[in-house]
């Protein structure tokens, strides 16, 4: 299956400007090369089909920039949509986890049971009643579960919620608001904090977690958050936490999540090279996707 690189220069639903360099890094970094070598056929979108996002200022202090986010997430929705028909894999890169917004809408105007692997140091569940910070990537998966402003659950055209939450995992989770903690309660979503990879092992928890997003599925997105990996490996993003997946965890993740062949999208998002002057953060991300594309050690 040919792989079609989504490029979305979007730092607006975050409160540290440059992970809207992201795509650009991860591109510089190798990408396409790797792909080659992989033998997999890609292609790479221009970022053409983005409205001008700048003329937009419309904000609010629970939703900052909820004019660029929204503008933007019609946007995606509508190009995902689109490269889906073709029947291409859709590998969107950030961009912060907003732009995860838009995604997820595109794919499930196909995908009506679409289950969702969040990778991620946090678990992006806030609506703007919680937020502490009223920044829409710590809301892109509430709002793809339905909760939060009716402006944003209903973009792509209209259904809500796009997800269901048992077919939901969360993965490398270590940083929680209340309000997230009580929506995960509410909502029964699995979550597999750094406390479960410690005690069951890496293995064991993307075993778990590939059976429970792929159960009654038609396909499972994987939303790969570099926070996700410990700041030791992955310096360059703009909300770090410590103690997070190590490199090799990391891979052997992607590798799994490759081998159970369920994975029919992806994101990698917050990748901020103006925060790593070593590039390494972009050099890990090229890693990952090529493994969770097919790359083996032998
Ligand atoms: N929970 C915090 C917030 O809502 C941090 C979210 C970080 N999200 C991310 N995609 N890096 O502001
Ligand atoms: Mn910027
Ligand atoms: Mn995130
Ligand atoms: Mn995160």
């Amino acid at each position: 299956q040919p792989v079609t690189i989504l490029p979305i220069p979007f730092d607006w639903g975050a409160s540290r400007r440059g992970a809207d360099k992201g795509p650009d890094a991860v591109l510089i970094a190798g990408l396409a090369d790797r792909l080659v070598l992989l033998g997999r056929k890609f292609e790479t979108r221009s970022t053409s089909y983005l409205p001008p996002l700048a003329a937009d200022r419309r904000t609010l202090l629970r939703m900052k920039e909820w004019g660029r986010v929204h503008a933007m997430s019609e946007a995606v929705a509508k190009e995902i949509a689109t490269i889906v028909t073709t029947g291409a894999f859709p590998l969107a890169l950030g961009g912060d986890h907003s732009i995860s917004i838009g995604t997820i809408a595109g794919l499930t105007q196909f995908k009506r049971r679409l289950g969702v692997i969040w990778i991620d140091a946090h678990a992006d569940l806030n609506t703007p009643e919680t937020s502490p910070s009223g920044n829409m990537h710590g809301m892109a998966l509430a709002v793809s579960l339905g909760l939060g402003d009716s402006r944003f659950t209903g973009i792509g055209g209209g259904r809500s919620p796009k997800l269901q939450p048992e077919r939901v995992v969360l993965v490398g989770v270590r940083e929680l608001d209340e309000g997230e903690k009580i929506i995960i309660r509410q909502h029964q979503i699995t979550c597999f904090t750094m406390h479960d990879i410690d005690r069951l092992g890496m293995a064991r928890v993307m075993d778990e977690a590939i059976q429970i997003a792929a159960r009654g599925s038609d396909g499972v997105h994987v939303s790969f958050d570099i926070d996700s990996i410990d700041p030791k490996d992955a310096p360059g993003t703009g909300t770090p936490v410590r103690g997070g997946l190590n490199y090799r965890e990391a891979h052997l993740g992607a590798e799994m999540l490759y081998s159970a062949q369920i994975v029919t999208s992806a994101d990698f998002v917050e990748v901020n090279p103006l925060l790593d002057n070593s590039h390494l953060t972009a050099k890990l991300a090229v890693e990952l996707i090529a493994s969770l594309l097919g790359e083996r050690i032998l």
